[in-house]
């Protein structure tokens, strides 16, 4: 799928009433099956960048149209169906649910599309990122990289067409870092899937084609 921002704005406003603007993106394009990565200092607004086109944030103005559709017009239950069938996101502290196995937390992510859950892919895809043996673990029996192993096969679990993936090597040792690189690459060059992924590392992006640096299209301080 193909992902367009245009004009996006997005401030918090302090507890003061003091307004902070974090984004002031003019136009910002992924074409379908592009893999991005974004790198950019902390505190820059990557995260906030993340969750608006994933929906989990709302911006103040602008649009983000994703395969020709400007999300923000489509009715509410219309636009949350939309996003969680089509947008996987890997957060970077993984939103594991505790009381729940690698399994289920995978079933969970798909019933969140509204899609009937499958059991069978839901397994498959944890066999494939090498926890076919964990299946029935519970996130604290498991450790922090084959936790977010678990979480990238829930962003996956839906099928999305567009991946996004906030730092999801920084918690890990580098051998699950190669392992998730490895698994989100493939996963997004076999099934055309378009890859927004924010790394610190400048090891992880040279490993990618597109590198862009966010403060060098994102313009906060001259937001209207
Ligand atoms: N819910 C919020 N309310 C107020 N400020 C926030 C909120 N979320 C993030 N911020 C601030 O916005 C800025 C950008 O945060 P973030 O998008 O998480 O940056 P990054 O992911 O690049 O480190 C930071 O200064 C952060 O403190
Ligand atoms: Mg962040």
């Amino acid at each position: 799928m193909s992902l367009s921002i245009r004009k996006l704005q997005k401030s918090y406003v302090e507890p003061g009433g003091h307004r902070l603007p974090i984004l002031n993106v003019e136009a910002f394009d992924i074409a379908t099956g592009e893999q991005v990565v974004l790198i950019g200092s902390r505190g820059g607004g990557k995260t906030t960048l993340l969750n608006v086109i994933a929906g989990i944030t709302s911006a103040d103005a602008g649009s983000v149209t994703i395969d020709g559709v400007d999300v923000r017009s489509l009715p509410e239950a219309a636009r949350d169906r939309f996003r969680a069938e089509r947008i996987g996101y890997v957060f970077q502290t993984f939103h594991l649910l505790p009381a729940f196995s690698a399994l289920e937390n995978v079933l969970l992510g798909m019933s969140f599309s509204g899609k009937k859950t499958d059991r069978h892919h839901a397994a498959e895809l944890l066999d494939r990122v090498g926890l076919g043996h964990r299946l029935h673990h519970r996130p604290t029996k498991l450790s922090v990289g084959e936790q977010q192993r678990v979480a990238v096969a829930r962003s996956l679990a839906n099928r999305p067409s567009l991946l996004l993936a906030d730092e999801p090597t920084a918690n890990v040792d580098t051998a699950n870092q190669d392992l998730i690189l490895d698994l989100i690459r493939d996963a997004c060059s076999e099934n055309n899937v378009s890859l927004l992924m924010v790394t610190h590392s400048p090891e992880v992006a040279s490993r990618f084609e597109r590198v862009e640096k966010l403060s060098d299209f994102n313009r906060p301080e001259v937001a209207a």
